[in-house]
């Protein structure tokens, strides 16, 4: 057996680094007797074993049926995983959950939904408005994280759901629910539980002022898997986004609709975002962008005013970093005089675009802005812009082109690049650029 001598100790429990005659703490003589560390391995302990000894079979994933929820989870919910939904407060949580709490039921079997916040007979009433009354759901309205763990142990239900962290309590617990102490302790008793049972586990978090859940960066890096939900309350699209996924892509996202009895998937998002575009108003301008696998197309708005005194910059659904040096490009590589005045941005449908690739669209709706002229409404667009007023290539050309093109587009303004890469152009004429100027000449009319 492997030792190695780690100084020296006393029965008293003293340790000391040198051999001493007597004890400082207890007072005895010759106590102190050199102390072993035994590097034996630790009972229970697992052995290392080579990746290829591993068993990489994966458990098969727990499908809601709700196509735009799955995709996002990275095609389904895995067992024993921890999922935090997060966004505002009245965006749609409690909903979201309950019809997917409903849905997976129907599949796996008794599901139970607990809630902190809300009364029995409120969820009741909530599950009546959804059609939902008679689904596999069993409810708990309590906030005791050890009475909850206790009730999902006796119950065995397929999925667990807590709604939400910031009402959780534990008994003896200093710290006040909702602070992050506490909430950083239930969610590793909740995560603990979900590995050693199996079981999923969606926890509910409610975004803070910041956008931070539950305090920045509180909650993210313990649990497996976060999903926004997030989406302007005055309009009715929602938008459900994975910003971190330990079991699948962070790129994907799944879209809602808010109606009187529920959401309702929207499976072809871009019709939706285009649907109130306005024909022939400068300052709007139809990007291509591309969302984990799913292309989108989204209308890009922009308006340029006078600016009486220090210009005035709002963007929203953008980068604000991105349309600052875009509005530089557009002043100094297409003679577009904005620099001076005050820019408006926004994005429609309350979509948040991340791809460079939606360069281009941001240029053309402040281009048409500031010169008054309307973009081609037949006419869409895609493409990085660089400093120099180069526009440059973006990936997944067909997957762009094809989804323009069954929206009704005419045209496709695109990266030179990938017009000479474009295979199987179908209705679409495509009008290849090399540079902003030639871009804008090619869109406004
Ligand atoms: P809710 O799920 O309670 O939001 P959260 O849990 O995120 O706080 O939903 C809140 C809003 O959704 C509320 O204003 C009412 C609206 N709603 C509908 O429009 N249709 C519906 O079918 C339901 C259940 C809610
Ligand atoms: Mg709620």
């Amino acid at each position: 057996m492997a030792q190695r001598q780690t100084g020296f100790a006393c029965s008293c429990g003293y340790v000391s680094i040198q051999r001493q005659g007597r004890c400082p703490k207890c007072g005895a003589w010759g106590s102190l007797k050199p102390r072993r560390s035994d590097r034996s391995p630790a009972a229970g302990a697992a052995a290392p074993q080579p990746l290829s000894a591993v068993n990489t079979d994966e458990t098969p994933r727990l499908c809601s049926s709700i196509g735009e929820l799955d995709r996002v989870l990275g095609g389904g919910l895995v067992p024993g995983s921890l999922v935090l939904l997060g966004g505002e407060p009245g965006i749609g949580k409690s909903t979201l959950l309950l019809q997917a709490l409903a849905a997976l039921a129907q599949r796996a079997g008794p599901v139970l939904y607990v809630t902190g916040e809300e009364s029995l007979q409120q969820v009741a009433l909530r599950a009546a408005r959804l059609g939902l009354s008679e689904a596999n759901v069993l409810a708990l309205a309590e906030s005791r994280l050890p009475a909850i763990l206790a009730s999902a142990v006796q119950v065995r239900p397929h999925v667990v759901a807590v709604d939400s962290v910031q009402t959780l309590q534990i008994d003896g617990s200093s710290s006040a629910p909702g602070s992050p102490a506490l909430v950083r302790e239930a969610t590793a008793a909740l995560m603990s539980f979900a590995k050693t049972d199996n079981v999923p586990v969606i926890l509910v978090g409610h975004v803070t002022k910041e956008g931070g859940l539950a305090g920045p960066k509180t909650l993210e890096h313990l649990v497996d898997a976060v999903l926004h939900f997030e989406g302007d309350p005055s309009s009715s699209h929602r938008v459900l986004r994975a910003t971190k996924n330990r079991f699948g892509s962070t790129n994907e996202i799944g879209v809602f609709e808010m109606r009187g009895d529920g959401l309702r998937q929207v499976t072809n998002p871009s019709a939706l975002f285009l649907a109130e575009r306005p024909s022939g108003v400068a300052g709007s301008a139809v990007v291509v962008c591309v969302e984990g696998s799913r292309p989108l197309l989204v209308e890009v708005q922009a308006l340029t005013a006078a600016s009486s005194g220090v210009p005035r910059r709002a963007v929203l659904g953008v980068d604000p970093y991105r349309v600052a040096l875009l509005l530089a490009v557009c002043d100094r590589r297409a003679g577009v005089d904005v620099l001076g005045s005050d820019v408006f941005v926004n994005v429609a449908g309350g979509v948040r675009l991340g791809e460079p690739a939606a360069d281009l669209g941001v240029v053309a709706a402040l281009a048409s802005s500031a010169s008054g002229r309307p973009v081609d409404p037949h006419t869409a667009c895609f493409g990085e812009v660089g400093l120099a007023g180069e526009v440059r290539a973006a990936g997944a050309t067909s997957l762009r082109l094809a989804e323009a093109a069954k929206l009704g587009f005419r045209r496709c303004v695109l990266p030179e690049a990938c017009r000479r890469r474009a295979k199987g152009r179908g209705p679409l004429e495509l009008v290849g650029v090399a540079d902003v100027r030639a871009a804008l000449g090619a869109m406004l009319r």
